[in-house]
């Protein structure tokens, strides 16, 4: 297995604690005075039709995406619309997450909307046939869904008190890059985007597919040295304890595994799903607690490690301490009574985006074990263009969205701001340097996935706090560009 199709998982999957979950005590908890950030935010929901196929002139079927409106704070008269593109999962849980847009709205008396992505959530275009046949899986890509998005809001504007709207979109980690690729694509449509944590060089010939992995590595060595280091040498311990029957048979009782090691092939599973925990835990390194992919604590990557003291433990030892740390993941509640290596989140559409990065995003993500603490694993399209074919009767294109979108000559970008967090592995193939005057980057040092499109928290570090300053200055400036514009248009004549 590659580890491109485990990190599928991870794009974009952080959600929110649920008060109850948020309430776990921790040991030796001193920053009491923070507030969880848990609240519930409330819409309507409402659908949509849209062409299955916006390319096609002979094919006229039609199917339904839905969207979710709050209209609570909307102003009289070409309120802003805060339009946040939908992800790889079900809409609801984004707009859970999404607490920043949330917070401006009343600022800006603006329409709130979330629009679902097709295929994911509810939004299929062969209702529950929709993965029975990978013919079926033919119109998910992100131009379709880009249309989806420019016909929803030309709808939306058929409202008199929106025709002049100003509309902002917004969207973390995948949707991220639709937000960015909307702006550069459809400026007659949108007039600004929030593009966080929005990997877009995160392509063949762009960005070195060496980066993400030496990213989540420094999460782990800047926190504590032995703790990455401790990882490295696990790789060996694993391989070297799994060689006998009675080594596998050891590490199923002793980590509590649901199921018995039986093959090379499980022992890799196994792997896999470790490399998939450390990933997620750089890009859920929040300074509070969340609440998905599982429950986990605030500063979670400090908590994996702290069991890690001593340098160059025999392989056992070093297995059993990494045990304690997995189950700051795995079984952080105490209510976990065996870890599956195989479970996913149900959430999230794992048929569809292992389909578009078998398809459009080829994201090359590898490994040397020496400047990494992971096993070496080079990127080899060769091999994920067999898995796409057997799987989805595909063959991938690592060109296509440097086509579509560009990756190297962006000098005609407008209104758009790139922020990134230097934890968050994504931010290798993130945008840190400004593109043009307007198509800026916003750099947080401090910072995991998508943490300044989350809800202000009062344990935020102060980069985020100036993030989401700029993002909300430059809304405010793209929106008064807008009506200034819409003014000398319409008010002449
Ligand atoms: C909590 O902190 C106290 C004092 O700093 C320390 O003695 C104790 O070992 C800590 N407990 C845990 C579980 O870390
Ligand atoms: C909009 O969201 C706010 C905050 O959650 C809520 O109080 C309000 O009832 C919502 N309005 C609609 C129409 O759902
Ligand atoms: C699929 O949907 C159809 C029509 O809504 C329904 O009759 C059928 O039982 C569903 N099949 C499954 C397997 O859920
Ligand atoms: C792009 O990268 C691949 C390896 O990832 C390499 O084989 C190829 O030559 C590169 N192409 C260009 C145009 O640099
Ligand atoms: C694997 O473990 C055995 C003892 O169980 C030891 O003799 C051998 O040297 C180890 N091999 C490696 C590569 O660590
Ligand atoms: C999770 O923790 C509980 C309580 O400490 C323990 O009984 C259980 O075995 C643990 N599960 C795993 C998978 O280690």
């Amino acid at each position: 297995m590659n580890i491109l199709k485990f990190l599928i998982f991870n794009l974009l999957i952080i959600f929110q604690c649920a008060i109850e979950a948020c309430s776990i005590e921790l040991e030796n908890n001193t920053d009491e005075e923070i507030v969880i950030d848990g609240l519930k935010y409330n819409y309507v929901i409402r659908k949509f039709k849209v062409p299955i196929n916006h390319f096609s002139f002979v094919d006229d079927r039609k199917f339904e995406i839905r969207y979710l409106v709050n209209n609570t704070w909307q102003k009289e008269i070409n309120a802003p619309i805060f339009f946040h593109l939908g992800n790889e999962g079900k809409i609801e849980i984004f707009a859970k997450i999404s607490g920043f847009l949330w917070d401006i709205a009343p600022i800006f008396g603006a329409l709130i909307i979330f629009a679902e992505h097709r295929y994911y959530g509810e939004s299929l275009p062969f209702g529950n046939k929709t993965f029975s046949s990978v013919k079926n899986l033919e119109y998910l890509n992100t131009q379709q869904a880009l249309l989806d998005y420019v016909n929803l809001i030309e709808f939306l504007r058929t409202d008199n008190k929106l025709k002049h709207s100003p509309v902002i979109v917004f969207g973390g980690s995948y949707a991220g890059q639709l937000a960015a690729w909307m702006r550069l694509k459809y400026p007659h449509i949108v007039q600004g985007a929030i593009a966080a944590s929005a990997p877009i060089l995160q392509f063949s010939n762009i960005t070195d597919c060496h980066l993400f992995t030496r990213i989540v590595t420094s999460d782990f060595r800047n926190t504590n040295p032995i703790c990455s280091k401790a990882i490295r040498q696990s790789w060996d311990a694993i391989t070297n304890l799994t060689s006998t029957a009675s080594g596998k048979r050891w590490l199923f009782i002793m980590w509590n595994l649901c199921k018995p090691l039986r093959s090379k092939s499980d022992v890799q599973k196994l792997k896999d799903w470790l490399s998939n925990i450390y990933i997620t835990l750089a890009m859920a390194n929040y300074p509070y607690p969340i609440d998905f992919p599982a429950p986990l604590p605030a500063f979670s990557i400090k908590h994996f490690c702290k069991h890690f003291t001593k340098n160059d433990l025999p392989h056992e030892k070093l297995l059993m301490i990494l045990k304690k740390g997995i189950d700051v993941y795995a079984n952080f509640t105490g209510q976990n009574p065996c870890i599956d290596i195989e479970s996913g989140i149900p959430e999230l559409g794992t048929i569809g985006w292992d389909y578009q990065t078998c398809t459009e995003l080829v994201m090359p993500i590898c490994s040397d074990g020496i400047n990494d603490m992971f096993e070496p694993q080079s990127w080899n399209l060769k091999e994920i263009a067999e898995y796409c074919k057997k799987n989805y009767k595909v063959v991938p294109n690592d060109q296509i969205i440097c086509k579509q979108y560009g990756c190297t000559d962006f000098e005609t970008a407008t209104n758009i701001v790139f922020s990134n967090g230097l934890m968050d592995p994504w931010s290798a193939g993130g945008v840190l340097k400004d593109l043009t005057r307007s198509a800026i980057a916003v750099v947080i040092p401090n910072a995991a996935h998508g943490l300044d499109l989350r809800g202000a928290n009062s344990a935020d570090p102060h980069g985020v706090i100036r993030a989401r300053d700029i993002h909300r200055n430059l809304i405010k400036k793209w929106i008064n560009d807008y009506d200034e514009l819409v003014n000398q248009k319409y008010e002449s004549n």
